[in-house]
C-alpha cells in the first residue's frame, strides 16, 4: 500500500563522489537512522563507497550500530547530561566532547581500552562545543589524560552553520585558533574536521582531514540554488503508494477536512493513503504534487493523517495504480524539494520524518 525505497547503490555512488570531490577521509553521518533511509543500510552502503567512519549525534544511535554488526570507528556528539560512557567505551564509540565534565567522564570510562574523543570546539553557531574560555583548560586536560594514557583524542571538530560565506570564514578562523591553541597544549589530533556536506562541496578550505557528509550522502543537495543533478548526486529515497480509492464525483464535490478543495467541474478523485502520520506534511495541503502514470497532480484539499486527495480530472486512473510523491527528478520523478517548499520546510525534514509505518525497501541501481 506504501513504500520508501531505498537505492543503496546511490548511497554508495554519492560517498564515493564526494570523496573524489573533496580527497579527504568522509564521515558518514547516519543519525535520525540514516535521514529517514535506515541507519544500518546506509552506513553499510557509505562504507562500500569508501567512508571510513561513520557520525551519529547520539551514543543510543551509535550502538545500535554496532550491535547490528558494523566495526567501522562511529562516533557521536550529543550526550545526556551526567551521562555515563562505559558501554560507549567498552564497545569502542568515540565521543565528541563539548565540556569538560564530559572530558573526565570519558577518561573515567575507559577500562581495558582507553576512550576515543573528539574534542569539539564552538566556532558560531551556539550550540554546544567548548566555548574560547573553556578550550584551554579543557584541552590541556586532554593532554594529561592522553599522556597517562587515560584517553586518546583523535580528532578535533566544530560545525558551521551556512549562514553566509563571510560567516562560515569566521567561523573558519575561529577553527583555526582552537587547532592553535590545542596543539600548544601538546595535542596533535589525526582528524581534524569541521565541515558538513554545504561546506565540503562549497568551501575547499574546510575540508581539513576529513568532511561529515549528511544530506548529500542521500543524494540531497544543502544548497537552495542548486539541485542534486547540478552536484552529480542520486536522491537514494523514492516514496510511493498504491491509488487507495477512486471516485467520480460531481461540480461543487468538498474534499478532506474543511473543504479547502471544491471540485470546479465533474472530475475524478484518486485517494492515496499516506499522511502526516507517515511524514507527508499537512503544510503541503493543496501544494504538493505526486505522479501516477506519468502525468503530474495537485494535492487537492487538506493532507489527512492517513490518506490524501489528489484530482485527477478525466484520465484513467485506477485503484492500485502506483502513486509517487517524490524520487529522482532525473528519472522524470518529482522533487522532494518539491514537498519541502510546498510545506515550507528543507529536503532534510522531508526525508527524515517519513515514519515507521512505512516499510522501507531496499533495492540497489
Ligand atoms: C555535527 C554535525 N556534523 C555533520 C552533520 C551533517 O550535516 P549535513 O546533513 O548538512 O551534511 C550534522 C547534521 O546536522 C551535524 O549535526
Amino acid at each position: 500500500m506504501r513504500e520508501a525505497t531505498i537505492d543503496v547503490g546511490a548511497i554508495a555512488a554519492n560517498v564515493a563522489r564526494l570523496r573524489r570531490l573533496t580527497g579527504v577521509e568522509v564521515i558518514a553521518v547516519v543519525k535520525a537512522d540514516g535521514y529517514g533511509h535506515g541507519a544500518v543500510r546506509s552506513a553499510v552502503a557509505a562504507l562500500e563507497g569508501g567512508a571510513t567512519r561513520l557520525g551519529v549525534a547520539d551514543v543510543g544511535e551509535a550502538l545500535a550500530l554496532r550491535r547490528a554488526g558494523i566495526e567501522a570507528p562511529i562516533m557521536a556528539w550529543l550526550h545526556a547530561p551526567g551521562e555515563k560512557f562505559e558501554e560507549a567505551v567498552a564497545l569502542g564509540i568515540e565521543l565528541g566532547i563539548s565540556s569538560y565534565d564530559q572530558l573526565l567522564a570519558a577518561a573515567a570510562a575507559g577500562g581495558e581500552r582507553a576512550a576515543v574523543v573528539h574534542l569539539k570546539v564552538e566556532t558560531g553557531l551556539g550550540r554546544n562545543g567548548l566555548p574560547p574560555a573553556e578550550q584551554h583548560r579543557v584541552f590541556a586536560e586532554a593532554a594529561r589524560l592522553e599522556r597517562i594514557g587515560r584517553l586518546r583524542v583523535v580528532g578535533i571538530f566544530s560545525h558551521l552553520s551556512n549562514t553566509s560565506e563571510a560567516d562560515d570564514r569566521a567561523a573558519l578562523a575561529r577553527f583555526h585558533e582552537a587547532l592553535v591553541a590545542a596543539a600548544a597544549r601538546g595535542l596533535a589530533p589525526r582528524l581534524r574536521h569541521l565541515a558538513a556536506s554545504h561546506a565540503a562541496i562549497a568551501l575547499p578550505e574546510a575540508r581539513f582531514d576529513a568532511v561529515r557528509i549528511g544530506i548529500a550522502m542521500y543524494g540531497l543537495s544543502p544548497f537552495a540554488d542548486r539541485t542534486s543533478a547540478d552536484l552529480g548526486l542520486r536522491p537514494a529515497m523514492t516514496l510511493r503508494a498504491a491509488v487507495a480509492a477512486v471516485r467520480r464525483v460531481p461540480a461543487g464535490q468538498g474534499v478532506s477536512y474543511g473543504y479547502q478543495h471544491r471540485t470546479s467541474a465533474e472530475t475524478t478523485l484518486a485517494l492515496v493513503p499516506l499522511g502526516y502520520a507517515d511524514g507527508v506534511p499537512r503544510g503541503a495541503s493543496g501544494g504538493g504534487a505526486v505522479r501516477i502514470g506519468g502525468l503530474v497532480f495537485p494535492v487537492a484539499g487538506r493532507i489527512a493523517m492517513d490518506q490524501f486527495v489528489v484530482d485527477v480530472g478525466d484520465h484513467p486512473v485506477a485503484v492500485g495504480d502506483p502513486v509517487t510523491l517524490f524520487g529522482d527528478p532525473e528519472r522524470g520523478l518529482p522533487a522532494v524539494e518539491e514537498w519541502a517548499d510546498s510545506a515550507g520546510t528543507i529536503n532534510y525534514e522531508i526525508v527524515t520524518r517519513i515514519g515507521p509505518r512505512v516499510p522501507r525497501r531496499q533495492v540497489s541501481t
